[in-house]
């Protein structure tokens, strides 16, 4: 694994989305791995394992590149909405909105997150294929923006905001039928969806919307998936999304605002080969621009919606290695004291990962492992088949690129305590999740008395 150096820490060039470890990642003179100032084995030490540790400097630099490539390749307004799907937490949601921007949630509890870390609800977007009227009321209550999925919903935020003081502020989420390359499970573009309008409804939409005056629409949106490596259905997306802009003003419908979505993808592996953000940017940009001219709308506000590309690459888990069985002539388990609570994505998606060792960073990587979790399932396998530095137990292994859809999809799966987070910064590390406890496991079991011994 090749890391970056010092030099190249600070150029701000560098799109930390096509990295494997974070920008401050180094090699100290310990032979240990050293993030945001601070030596992994000791924070390993110091806090357990496993460990999420999130490094300011990489999430900042791709926030701030987002945000400054739209100024730079889209002559509108802009802004930046993080997906807080990829990791809702108080300290994510508090950081990249001092960056300035905003926050796209998906319940009533990443709402909530996002307003106990002090976001503006005038930049939180609520999206979700079926939320329910307590989420609609909390929505309405608080005055963000609710991205509109179906009929349903459209009809009930109507009746909602019937007398209401201030007019709710709609977006309408199209699928906008476009195909592009990547894991069915998270494609969401194409046609057939679970989310959002299908094209054909859309007019009818429209129609609804130029007579429904207490719902303020601000435009629409639309995401075509996650991890993709391709520009050209970005691209396209700006282009289809424009002309329906279009046929939304000619219905008498004022469009400020346009949503084209996450999707960028991050590199996990030495073969990873993504755009950066700034490429991302200027495709997406370009796409808009041109549809718009081509379309004779003026240029709206252009909104985008990155997720994994800004959280995923500023952060490792840590782990101890423990237990390690040869089947002679197949393979050789390692494990570690995590696996698939802390990590669904392997067993999920078939997604693949690097690893290293903290504390031997020098070593050559000549050993072929397969590194497993302790969970009591035989797919509880982080990677397959990697080169190491013969891992011995206390080793410490890190896995780079976790902080997308990690500790957001972590469950207790075998009463396990979900993992604490660090936040990393010029040498200081901070708690920002506790680590579960024994306790917090039975917070919410309840043994009925005739079931007391
Ligand atoms: N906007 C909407 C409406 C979305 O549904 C998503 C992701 C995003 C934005 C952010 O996309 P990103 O920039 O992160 O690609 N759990 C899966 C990923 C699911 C993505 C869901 N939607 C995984 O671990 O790969």
């Amino acid at each position: 694994m090749v890391l970056p150096t010092a030099s190249q820490v600070t150029a701000e060039a560098i799109s930390p989305n096509q990295q494997l470890l974070p920008l401050t990642a180094h090699i100290n003179d310990s032979n240990h791995l050293e993030v945001g100032g601070c030596d992994v084995v000791d924070l390993v030490e110091q806090f357990g394992s496993p460990l999420y540790i999130l490094d300011e400097t990489t999430l900042r630099t791709a926030a701030a590149q987002y945000r400054d490539s739209f100024r730079t390749y889209y002559p509108g307004p802009s802004q930046v909405i993080y997906a807080s799907k990829a990791w809702s937490c108080l300290a994510v949601c508090a950081l990249v909105n001092s960056e300035g921007l905003g926050i796209d949630v998906v319940s009533a509890g990443e709402l909530y997150t996002a307003l106990e870390a002090g976001v503006s609800p005038e930049v939180i977007y609520f999206h979700g294929n079926n939320k329910s009227q307590s989420e609609l009321e909390y929505a309405l209550q608080v005055g963000c923006v609710v991205v509109v999925d179906n009929q349903l919903e459209l009809e009930t935020l109507a009746a909602l905001a019937q007398g209401q003081e201030q007019r709710p502020r709609v977006m309408i989420r199209v699928t906008p039928g476009i195909e592009c390359h990547t894991h069915e499970y998270i494609r969401t573009g194409h046609l057939d969806s679970k989310f959002g309008f299908d094209p054909n409804q859309l007019l009818s939409v429209f129609e609804y919307l130029s007579q429904a005056p207490q719902l303020q629409f601000l435009g629409l949106h639309a995401h075509i998936g996650s991890q993709i490596f391709e520009l050209e259905p970005h691209q396209d997306l700006g282009r289809v999304l424009t002309e329906w802009l279009a046929k939304a003003a000619s219905y008498g419908l004022e469009v400020s605002e346009l949503n084209i979505g996450g999707g960028l993808g991050i590199r996990y592996v030495e073969s990873d080969d993504p755009p950066s953000i700034a490429q991302w940017v200027q495709i997406v940009s370009a796409g808009v621009v041109a549809g718009c001219e081509a379309a004779g709308v003026a240029l709206p506000k252009l909104l985008s919606e990155p997720g994994r590309s800004l959280v995923g690459p500023a952060c490792i888990t840590a782990y101890r290695v423990g237990s390690r069985k040869t089947v002679p002539g197949i393979r050789t388990y390692i494990a570690v004291d995590g696996g698939m609570s802390d990590n669904p994505r392997p067993i999920t998606y078939q997604s693949r990962y690097q690893a290293l060792l903290a504390n031997r960073m020098r070593g050559t990587a000549s050993t072929t492992v397969t590194i497993a979790g302790k969970h009591c399932e035989s797919g509880d396998i982080l990677i397959r088949d990697i080169e190491l530095s013969d891992p011995q137990s206390g080793d410490v292994l890190v896995v780079p690129g976790t902080g997308a859809y990690n500790y957001s999809m972590a469950s207790n799966y075998n009463r396990v305590p979900r993992p604490a987070a660090v936040l990393v910064n010029a040498g200081e590390a901070s708690l920002i999740l506790r680590r579960e406890t024994q306790a917090d496991l039975l917070r919410q079991d309840v043994l009925p008395e005739r079931l007391r011994g």
